[in-house]
């Protein structure tokens, strides 16, 4: 069964409460089926998300999910379908508990690769009943590729040596918008053979070289696979040079 659908029963299975008997007044003997399967916090998304048909849909799902503290995988998630310019999308039966309610990215194993927006995080100002809506108005939000890897990978862990400071290393912004003019066919300075990305060819894009391989000889002076405890993060970047490496 998809996983996703097997998580998807998990949530109805646990909010499925209320199986109740009533026996009616006038003393017949008569069951009733109390179902009251839609306990717990709505969603309710409208709007258009852009560039969403840029991710391949047998690797990455963009979905809204329910996280426990500090997880990378959901304890719920709904997928949200494929549709440019409209989105009306509905979400019920979630966990009032959870930490946060994210609309993200998540890979073939479930594993959250980018937040593409907090749609609630729980704290000691904010926290919501069961049967409580949450609203959000995408409004076109851009969800492509580049900038999911801008937010999840450069923002976070690169610029701050990578153009925040005075002089970048290496030469190489990799502050938000200024990183695609930095990257796409320009040639690397480490080595002026190569491109710091060249589409559709990880294995000749320096970005992806210098995120994935390091060792004697190499001669790198710094080491960045030290940034990824596994692959998530690299096979997003190798996705996004090899389906073309679009803005
Ligand atoms: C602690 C500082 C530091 C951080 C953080 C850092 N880098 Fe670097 N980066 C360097 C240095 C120094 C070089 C030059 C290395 C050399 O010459 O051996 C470099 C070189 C590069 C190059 C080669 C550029 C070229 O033109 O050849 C790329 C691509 C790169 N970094 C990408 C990244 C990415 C992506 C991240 C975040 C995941 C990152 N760096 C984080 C210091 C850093």
């Amino acid at each position: 069964m998809n996983r996703f659908v097997a998580i998807w029963f998990l949530g109805v299975a646990l909010f499925f409460s209320g199986v109740g008997l009533e026996s009616c007044d006038d003393g017949n003997i008569e069951e009733e089926l109390n179902f009251s399967v839609k306990e717990g916090l709505v969603v309710k998304l409208t709007g258009g998300l852009k560039n969403m048909e840029q991710w391949n849909s047998e690797k990455y799902q963009i979905v809204v999910a329910a996280f426990a503290a500090k997880d990378s995988y959901p304890l719920l998630a709904k997928s949200l379908p494929i549709q440019a310019d409209s989105q009306d999308f509905l979400f019920e039966g979630i966990s009032p508990s959870c930490e946060t309610i994210e609309l993200c990215v998540l890979n073939l194993i479930n594993k959250r690769v980018a937040t593409l927006k907090t749609l609630y995080e729980r704290s000691d100002e904010v926290s919501l009943d069961a049967k409580d809506t949450i609203y959000y108005h995408s409004d076109g939000l851009d969800v492509g590729m580049f900038p999911c890897i801008q937010s999840a990978i450069f923002t976070k862990r690169c610029a701050y040596c990578h153009g925040m400071g005075e002089t970048p290393a290496a030469g190489l912004y990799l502050t938000e918008g200024n990183s695609y003019a930095a990257l796409v066919n320009v040639p690397s300075k480490k080595l002026d053979s190569l491109k710091r990305v060249l589409p559709y060819d990880a294995s000749h894009s320096m970005l992806y070289k210098v995120l994935t391989e390091y060792g004697e000889g190499c001669g790198w002076h710094y080491d960045h696979t030290k940034f990824f405890y596994g692959n998530t993060m690299s096979n997003l970047v190798k996705e996004w040079i090899e389906s073309g490496s679009e803005q």
